[in-house]
Formats: structure tokens, C-alpha cells, sequence
């Protein structure tokens, strides 16, 4: 396979991944035509709304990127088919969510959606092109995708895969694709994988120094994504860990956490104590991590990191067995008002968000809860605990505890936050959203109901002042 530029992009999924890397690809390389591709025929759509504020994914800054680079060279579809036939390289951004069935189930990685893009690629592809493995994906994947494209693809077509891992945070997914601490990009050792490799970089270089363009073999590439995310949720579950022992011992995790992040070899970022991580990639991550270890016969390594989303889990129900015993132990028929349900702030997501744990725990003991989050509809909170719900009786062969009706009845969400927070018994704080800094704690405590309660799970109010006003108050780590 030639070094050929390449002019022509073709990715497959416009999800949260997908579709800001694509944004930034146009916007940096005016050269290059971007062809957005989505089964999901809504997402397209919206997508494609001259109304910026309706884009399926909130994401700050990427209105702008999309306004600059769409309909120039930025084009969003759901014609696979000619997309793929007109491509030089193709990224593959589809969803990769955890198994929950079969082999594997609750710790692999489902590969279908990645599976089903191979097969569409080979069916359809007519000339040589190059596959770049966008999603999350296990160690050995793409050796997995070279094999269906090689063994179902047509005569004299041939493939080079790439694993480029993505590591743009959600909230700051624009910043961190203009500027990116690295750009991982894997390939095979040969001259055809070393002319795809030179490919990729070239597409970043029209903006990413070359210094930060690292290239590996194509497993170091897969491992290293997973091994980033594992060690930046180590270090959460660690101060987590940590905030349930300052809470015992009288010592305040924020100034735990400045004191050790002030050593050079530790550094202060990812030291945040929380309610516990969320998000599509931390937990699935660490359990594909685990997944691979057991499968290699390393028992005692899969353990090591098992403990991690152990210590998340614990940290969401600690979180919420400590409202209900604060509430005199029983919460039932009482109002919790929840402050934020997206899995951080700066984002529409809301996969494996804490809020969704500590909602669930809240809805068993009979609580009501009241949700306002200034960036999640009412449907996908729903939804997000009906899935739940769903995900939890496929493990333990129960009936369904809640219908979506039951959820209805007893989850509001509400477009104001004193809305939510008039005649409430407590408040939970699950996500950081800064608006939440600004309230007007004194109107909000006069509308609650009395001993007015205040569970912080994102240290976002000051304990000392809140306690001026009357609340009780609960801080983790504190
Ligand atoms: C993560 C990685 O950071 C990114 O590089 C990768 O590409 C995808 O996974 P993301 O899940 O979008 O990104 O968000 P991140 O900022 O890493 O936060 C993950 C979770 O950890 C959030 O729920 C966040 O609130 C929580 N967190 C983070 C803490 O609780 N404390 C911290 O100090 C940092
Ligand atoms: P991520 O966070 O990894 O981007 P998302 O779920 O936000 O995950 O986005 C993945 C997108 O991929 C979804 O919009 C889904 O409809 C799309 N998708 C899944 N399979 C295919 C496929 N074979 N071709 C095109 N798009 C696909």
C-alpha cells in the first residue's frame, strides 16, 4: 500500500467521540472532506440543524467548530454506503458498551457495533483503504477487524488498520482536541503499516506539533488507552478511599489532597474527591482491563484493578446509605432534590453518572426525587434508570422492581432548580456544575422543609457557610 494523501474521510458513528474529532479534523484540514456517518437517523438530523443550539452533543466551543467546517468540508450522513466507496481512510467511532450477556458479560467490551462496521467496510469497499479505530475498544481488536476485512472483503482490496485512541475528556473535548498532550497512533511494523501510520500523523500535523505525535506497535497502542483511564480512575477511587477515612478522623480531604498533589511525583490533577467516577469510559476500561488479565491467567492483577471500580461502587452507595440514615433512616414518601445528573459537568452525558446509583438506592427506600440538571431531559433520566433497572434483573433474574411508569411517579425533572428544591426535605449535589455556586442558598433554605439537609457530593458549597444559614450539612471527605 502506497503513501497516498489522503483527501477523503469517512467516519463511522457520531457520538460524543465521532462527531467533535471529526468537527476539529475539518476545521484544522480544509483540504480534507469529512463524512460524518451515523445509523441513527435522528442523530443525523440534529446534526445537521441550522439551529447550533439543538446539536445532539453539548459540548462547549462546538458550535463554533461546527459552524466554521460544516457544509465546507464537514458533512454529517446516513449513506454509508457511498461514503465509504469514496474514502481513503475510515475511522471507526461506534458505541462499545459493556457486555451484558454471554461470555464476558459484565466485564467485556460488546464488539458487535464494531463487528458489523468491519463487515459493512469489506462488503462495500472497492479500494485500498485505511481503518482507524477510534472507540475504546480491547487490546487485540484491531488484529480482530484485519481479520474480517481480510477474509470477507473483495479481491486485490486491501486494508491497514490503525489504532488511534481517543482521550479527549467530555466537557472539554474541544480544548483537548486543538490541543492534545499526545496523539497516540499504532500501527503495524511493516512498510505498509509504517506508509498508514505517516497517513494518520500528516492529518494531524496540520495542527498537533510532531514531538506530540507518538507511534507505537498496534497492542501498545490499544493497552496504553486502557491503561490511561485505569490509572486516572486509580487515582479518584484513591482519594474516595481517602475521603471515607478523613470523614472518621477529622481531617478534610481537599487539604489531604493539596498537600500530596503538591509533590511534584504525584501531581494535583484527578485528586478530586467525589460521589464516585462516572462516564462511558473509566468503569468499562478497568473492567476490559480486568476482562484481558483473567483471560491471561493473572488473577492477582485483575483483582488489583478490579479494586478500583469497587471502591467507585462503594463511594455512590456510601453516599446514599448516608442520606437515608441521616434522614432518620427512613426516606420514604420525602422530597430529595438532586442537583445534576450528567456524569460531570460541561456535558449532556450521562452514562454510569453516580446520580443514577444513588438515585436507584434512594428509589428502594421509598424516596421521591426531584432532579434538575441543566443540560439532561426528563426522557433520558428515565430512561437511564429504567436501564438500570433492566441491567440489574438480567443479573439476578428478579422481576422488574420498577416500571417505566413506577419511575414516572416517583422521578421529577424539573427545567428550574428551585423548582425542584421548593418543600424539600434534602438536597444531593451529583454534579459540578458552576451555576450551582451561584444560588441563592438563603431564599433556597426559607422553601425547604426543616432540619433542611444538604448532601454535597461535588464539594461545591462551603459546610462553613451553609451552616450560617441553617442547613445541615453533609461534604464528602469532610
Ligand atoms: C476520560 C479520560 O479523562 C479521557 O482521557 C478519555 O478519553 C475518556 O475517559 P471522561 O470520562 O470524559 O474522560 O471524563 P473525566 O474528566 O476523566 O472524568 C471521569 C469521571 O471522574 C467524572 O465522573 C468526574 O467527575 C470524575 N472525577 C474526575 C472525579 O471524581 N474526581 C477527579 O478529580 C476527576
Ligand atoms: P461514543 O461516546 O463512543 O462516541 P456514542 O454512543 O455517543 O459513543 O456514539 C456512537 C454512535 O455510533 C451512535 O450514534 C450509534 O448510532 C453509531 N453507530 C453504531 N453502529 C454504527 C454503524 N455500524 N455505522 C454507523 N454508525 C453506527
Amino acid at each position: 500500500m502506497s503513501s497516498k494523501k489522503v483527501t477523503n474521510i469517512c467516519c463511522l458513528g457520531a457520538g460524543y467521540v465521532g462527531g467533535p474529532t471529526m468537527a476539529v479534523i475539518a476545521q484544522k484540514c480544509p483540504h480534507i472532506k469529512v463524512n460524518v456517518i451515523d445509523l441513527n437517523k435522528e442523530r443525523i438530523a440534529l446534526w445537521n440543524e441550522s439551529d447550533l443550539g439543538k446539536l445532539p452533543i453539548y459540548e462547549p466551543g462546538l458550535d463554533d467548530v461546527v459552524s466554521e467546517a460544516r457544509g465546507r468540508n464537514l458533512f454529517f450522513s446516513t449513506d454509508i454506503e457511498r461514503h465509504i466507496l469514496e474514502a481513503d481512510m475510515i475511522f471507526i467511532s461506534v458505541n462499545t458498551p459493556t457486555k451484558t450477556y454471554g461470555v464476558g458479560r459484565g466485564m467485556a467490551s460488546d464488539l458487535k457495533y464494531v463487528e458489523l462496521c468491519a463487515r459493512q467496510i469489506a462488503s462495500i469497499a472497492t479500494s485500498d483503504k485505511i481503518i482507524v479505530e477510534k472507540s475504546t475498544l480491547p487490546v487485540r481488536t484491531a488484529e480482530a477487524i484485519k481479520t474480517i476485512l481480510d477474509a470477507t472483503g473483495k479481491e486485490g482490496v486491501r486494508f491497514q488498520v490503525l489504532s488511534n485512541p481517543e482521550f479527549l475528556a467530555e466537557g472539554t473535548a474541544i480544548e483537548d482536541l486543538h490541543f492534545p498532550d499526545r496523539v497516540l497512533i499504532g500501527g503495524e511494523e511493516d512498510q505498509d503499516g509504517q506508509n498508514a501510520i505517516q497517513a494518520l500523523v500528516e492529518i494531524y500535523a496540520n495542527w498537533v506539533s510532531r514531538e506530540r505525535i507518538v507511534t507505537t506497535r498496534v497492542w501498545s497502542s490499544e493497552l496504553s488507552k486502557l491503561t490511561a483511564n485505569a490509572f486516572l480512575a486509580q487515582r479518584v477511587s484513591s482519594i474516595n478511599a481517602i475521603s471515607a477515612l478523613c470523614e472518621k478522623t477529622g481531617a478534610d480531604v481537599k487539604e489531604v489532597a493539596y498537600a500530596i498533589g503538591q509533590d511534584s511525583r504525584i501531581g494535583s490533577k484527578f485528586l478530586k474527591a467525589s460521589v464516585g467516577f462516572g462516564g462511558s469510559c473509566f468503569q468499562k476500561d478497568i473492567l476490559n482491563l480486568v476482562y484481558l488479565c483473567r483471560h491471561f491467567n493473572l488473577p492477582e492483577v485483575a483483582d488489583y484493578w478490579q479494586q478500583v471500580v469497587k471502591i467507585n461502587d462503594y463511594q455512590k452507595e456510601r453516599f446514599a446509605k448516608n442520606i437515608i440514615s441521616t434522614l432518620f433512616n427512613t426516606i420514604s414518601d420525602k422530597k430529595i432534590a438532586f442537583l445534576g445528573w450528567a456524569f460531570k459537568k460541561d456535558t449532556n452525558d450521562t452514562r454510569e453518572s453516580a446520580a443514577i446509583y444513588v438515585a436507584d438506592e434512594l428509589l428502594q427506600d421509598g424516596g421521591i426525587i426531584h432532579v434538575y440538571d441543566p443540560k439532561v431531559s426528563a426522557d433520558q433520566i428515565h430512561s437511564d434508570l429504567e436501564y438500570l433497572q433492566r441491567n440489574r434483573i438480567e443479573k439476578s433474574n428478579d422481576k422488574l422492581a420498577f416500571t417505566i411508569e413506577d419511575i414516572k411517579k416517583r422521578v421529577f425533572v424539573h427545567d428550574s432548580p428551585y423548582n425542584a428544591l421548593t418543600n424539600a426535605h434534602a438536597i444531593a449535589i451529583l454534579t459540578e456544575w458552576d451555576e450551582f455556586k451561584t444560588y441563592d442558598w438563603i431564599n433556597i433554605y426559607n422553601k425547604m422543609i426543616k432540619p433542611a439537609f444538604v448532601f454535597d457530593g461535588r464539594d461545591m458549597v462551603s459546610k462553613k457557610e451553609m451552616e450560617k444559614i441553617g442547613f445541615k450539612v453533609y461534604s464528602i471527605g469532610k
